[in-house]
């Protein structure tokens, strides 16, 4: 017997050997279809190949696509679980041709692979064409050798297939394979048809029209082929099973859910068993191609497929989180094929077993008012659309899980009554926004807000993503459109851009439409939930409803995330440098550079920092991968995520871990563990280098530093390093003498400023430089007299040159007036000791004062001084001194 996963090699070696390139299916999240929630064909990721608009290096190829229906145009949620070939999750085996081959080679390459690789008797298949496909119908004769009563023309979309509302879509031929008559139903096209008897195995549609809208329909530029063949129902076929839920893969997983919970996989909690092993196939891809559980688009989409699951684990009477544990069982069978399940493990186990505690609390309250409130229901009654929403809102039970519940018992559910109260609920919710006086220029973003939905965020996975334009707005008003030049706010249904948050600035970028290029220069989060561009319009015309290409600018971004990564370096470094107490205040983490305040009392000495900044550069060249999990608030405070005083959490939380830690008690653990919804790094290596540049105070018990990554920090590094060049040669030495060189350079300034002053003082003093031109000392009633007018010396060396003239005179009295190059005068008095009990040194300044046009002046008996605004009255303040002095 040929396992899955042998069955999915041969396929794709097949094609191979028929000369098609083999093509790595592509993740669940399209990331070039705004209108798809999830990849639900194998032709998703080649729609723009088939339109024209992308080419490839090759024109067949083939895949085994990974899948999910769940939501959107093919939604098969309900039946999952009850029915042997519905799955959330499934893998599509098709074949491509890109203008290549068309329906003849179509149809023999399909037809050789079943009835000679996989030896399918050809007596029990039959196929269907639409009904005016003429041309398959006689290739089908032709090559398969089928009688007309083989090939069924259908007339309905059946066999038209459609991507979605619009993308590309052709007529298709579908290969049927009998299972014979003991089991009931009828060929397609029959009143029987919906029996088990005829299955489906394989799609061949030939591509040939592009849906624009609704009315409107495009030939493709060249007619081509997309082929999807479901690997788990050719699985059963080829195991001789008639159940999908019976092929090898699937056993496995039922057996990991038996084994855990003791509840055979037959029986009366079958369903359940089937409901889990499809729904962990599900939840397990998502998760890994970066979708987590939340209560808005996929998101909530994922949380319904595990929530419903979780009650079936209730119902096999699990009491602890059972998902997780059948990962390994999942990762087994399937991780080769898919090595981002691998590589996803962790944070996949982390995230059912969170959701499963959460939703565990409430979901057997939720269940016993289900059981209360429907026990009066028979079949064919109706739970109200109040209790519905009750549980969905009090409980987390999302609608279809409600509807799970009563399915069996063949009750229904009142969904007007449901949605009315959900209705009812967003207009007191509405109320309550409308009314809060200060947002009233916020309201345009709620009412947003609730219009669109929240913005789905796809940055931590992808810098480039398209999105439908929701809404154009200026100054908090909706706009219908904008041209070039001017500017515009900008909502999309989805995008790649970071919206301003925690520290980390928005991004920039640019939004592309068919018909106008925008470049964003910021994007903020406004009305809970809504990712808000700010752009101007360079080129052509914009307007709702536009599709568009959103593209980060990379570099930027690239930057963003270095110096958000060394933020964390940074402040793990200095909780280790200067002590515990040191806590996150506030950060600016911007394209040039990052910004860091932290809790410290005191400047962080130069050592301090060359220790941090050391710390920091041993854990980027580590070069570890830095990861991101989700966790509850709670279990990541609990392994030690920093958590930042002040942010607001969501029930849960990214955990951003980096680094190994060397030394110390984390040795071996990570090196910094911090709650953080940022972008990061994807290794430590790609900060390449940090230095820190300041380090400054920013308030009471608060230290800012600064520092730059990367590019940024080498050419501060560069910058300096011309800079002690440049010294180096001013100053005629090697660089490592600029520091001896300079030391002695000052201290010669210093003893050569002395000498100056010393030199200055003995020429003030000396003879010549009077008014008089000859000695300034003289007689004044007995008393000697020095008056002198100086230049050159500033103020306040005065007083020292009155004190030398003391000295010089041994008794008398010293008045000198000192000019500055504006023209002012000041002016000093010196009385010596034995005359200052009949002269003061104070009342004589201000004499001199009073002469230069000045008033007032201070000092001791023995010393006092003053200014005065006329300088050129130096003389006379010498003489009107001398004459108070004479008395
Ligand atoms: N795209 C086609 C399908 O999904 C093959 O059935």
């Amino acid at each position: 017997m040929s396992s899955v996963n042998d069955i999915r090699s041969t396929f794709l070696e097949y094609f191979r050997k028929n000369g098609h390139e083999i093509v790595p299916s592509s993740p669940l999240v399209p990331r070039n279809d705004p209108t798809l929630m999830f990849t639900n064909a194998g032709m998703v990721q080649f729609k723009n190949v088939f339109t024209g608009l992308e080419s490839r290096p090759y024109s067949t190829a083939a895949t085994a696509q990974k899948c999910v229906r769940a939501g959107g145009k093919h939604n098969d949620l309900d039946n999952v679980g009850y029915t042997a070939r519905h799955h959330t999750f499934f893998e599509m085996l098709g074949n491509f041709s890109f203008g290549d081959y068309f329906k003849e080679r179509a149809i023999e390459l399909a037809w050789n692979l079943i009835t000679k690789e996989f030896g399918i008797d050809s007596r029990r298949l039959l196929v269907t064409v639409y009904h005016t496909d003429d041309e398959a119908f006689d290739l089908w004769k032709k090559i398969a050798g089928f009688s007309d009563d083989r090939i069924i023309r259908i007339p309905t979309s059946d066999n038209f297939w459609a991507m979605g509302d619009t993308g590309p879509c052709g007529p298709c031929s579908e290969i049927f394979y009998d299972h014979g008559d003991h089991i009931w139903g009828g060929p397609p096209g029959s009143p029987e048809e919906d029996g088990d008897r005829f299955i489906e195995i394989w799609n061949l549609v030939f591509m040939q029209f592009e849906q624009i809208s609704k009315e409107e329909r495009l030939s493709l530029p060249r007619p081509s082929i997309d082929t999807g063949m479901g690997l788990e129902r050719i699985s059963a076929l080829l195991q001789g099973k008639h159940d999908n839920y019976d092929t090898d893969l699937f056993r496995t997983l039922i057996a990991a859910s038996v084994e855990a919970t003791g509840v055979p996989a037959e029986g009366e909690r079958r369903a359940s068993h089937r409901v889990i092993a499809d729904h962990l196939r599900s939840s397990a891809f998502l998760i890994a191609d970066g979708v987590l559980p939340s209560n808005e688009g996929r998101g909530y989409v994922l949380r319904r497929i595990m929530r419903r699951a979780m009650r079936h684990a209730q119902l096999l009477g699990a009491k602890e989180p059972l998902m997780w544990k059948l990962l390994p069982a999942l990762v087994g069978e399937m991780g080769r094929a898919y090595p981002e399940l691998v590589r996803a493990e962790a944070l996949i186990s982390e995230t059912l077993k969170l959701e499963e505690k959460r939703f565990g609390k409430t979901l057997e309250r939720g269940l016993g008012l289900l059981a209360d409130a429907s026990a009066d229901l028979v079949e064919g009654g109706e739970l109200g659309g109040e209790t519905a929403f009750k549980l969905y809102d009090t409980y987390g039970f999302p609608l279809d899980l409600t509807q799970d519940a009563l399915r069996l018992r063949g009750i229904g559910v009142d969904v007007a009554g449901f949605n009315a109260a959900m209705e009812r609920q967003k207009a007191e919710a509405r109320a309550s926004w409308a009314g809060s006086g200060d947002k009233a220029a916020e309201t345009i973003w709620f009412e947003l807000r609730e219009r669109l939905g929240a913005t789905e965020f796809l940055g931590y996975d992808t810098e480039t993503a398209e999105g439908v334009i929701g809404a154009l707005v200026r100054d908090g008003v909706e706009i219908a459109g904008a041209g070039a030049g001017e500017t515009v706010q900008v909502v999309v249904n989805q995008t790649p851009f970071y919206g301003e948050s925690g520290g980390q600035m928005g991004d920039a970028g640019t939004i592309v439409t068919e018909h106008a290029r925008l470049v964003v220069s910021d994007t903020q989060k406004r009305g809970e939930g809504l990712f808000v561009h700010s752009a101007v319009v360079e080129a052509g015309r914009v307007a709702p409803g536009d599709p568009a290409v959103l593209t980060v600018d990379h570099g930027r971004r690239g930057r963003l995330r270095a110096n958000h990564s060394a933020t964390h370096l940074l402040h793990e470094a200095m909780r280790e440098v200067l002590g515990t107490h040191v806590a996150q205040k506030g950060s600016l983490v911007a394209p040039e550079r990052l910004r860091f305040d932290v809790s410290h009392p005191k400047p962080m000495t130069a050592d301090e920092l060359r220790q941090v900044e050391e710390m920091a550069n041993e854990i980027i060249v580590q070069n570890q991968p830095v990861t991101t999990r989700l966790m509850s608030v709670d279990d990541a405070i609990a392994e030690g995520a920093m958590a930042l005083f002040g942010e607001k959490y969501g029930d849960e939380v990214r955990v951003v871990s980096m680094g190994r830690a060397v030394t110390g008690d984390k040795a071996g653990k990570p090196y910094s563990v911090e709650l953080c919804g940022g972008t990061h790094v994807g290794a430590t290596g790609d900060i390449g280098l940090v230095r820190i540049v300041a380090e400054s105070a920013v308030g009471a018990g608060v230290r800012r530093i600064e520092a730059l990554t990367g590019e940024a920090a080498r050419g501060y590094l560069a910058e300096q390093d011309d800079r002690v060049r440049a010294l180096a040669g001013a100053l005629k030495v090697g660089p490592a003498e600029i520091v001896p060189r300079v030391e002695a350079l000052i201290d010669e300034k210093r003893k050569l400023e002395r000498e100056l002053a010393e030199a200055r003082r003995k020429l003030a003093l000396g003879g010549g430089g009077s008014a008089g031109g000859s000695d300034p000392v003289r007689d004044v009633a007995g008393v000697s007299f020095l008056g002198k007018v100086v230049t050159g010396v500033e103020a306040k060396d005065l007083k020292g040159l009155a004190d030398d003239g003391k000295k010089s005179i041994a008794s008398g009295i010293v008045t000198l007036i000192g000019l500055s190059a504006d023209g002012k005068a000041s002016a000093v008095v010196a009385v010596t000791e034995d005359l200052t009990a009949r002269f003061s040194a104070v009342d004589l300044v201000r004499v001199a004062s009073a002469a230069l046009g000045g008033k007032g002046g201070g000092g001791r008996a023995d010393m006092a001084q003053a200014g005065g605004p006329d300088g050129s009255r130096a003389e006379a303040a010498i003489e009107a001194v001398a004459a108070a002095i004479a008395g």
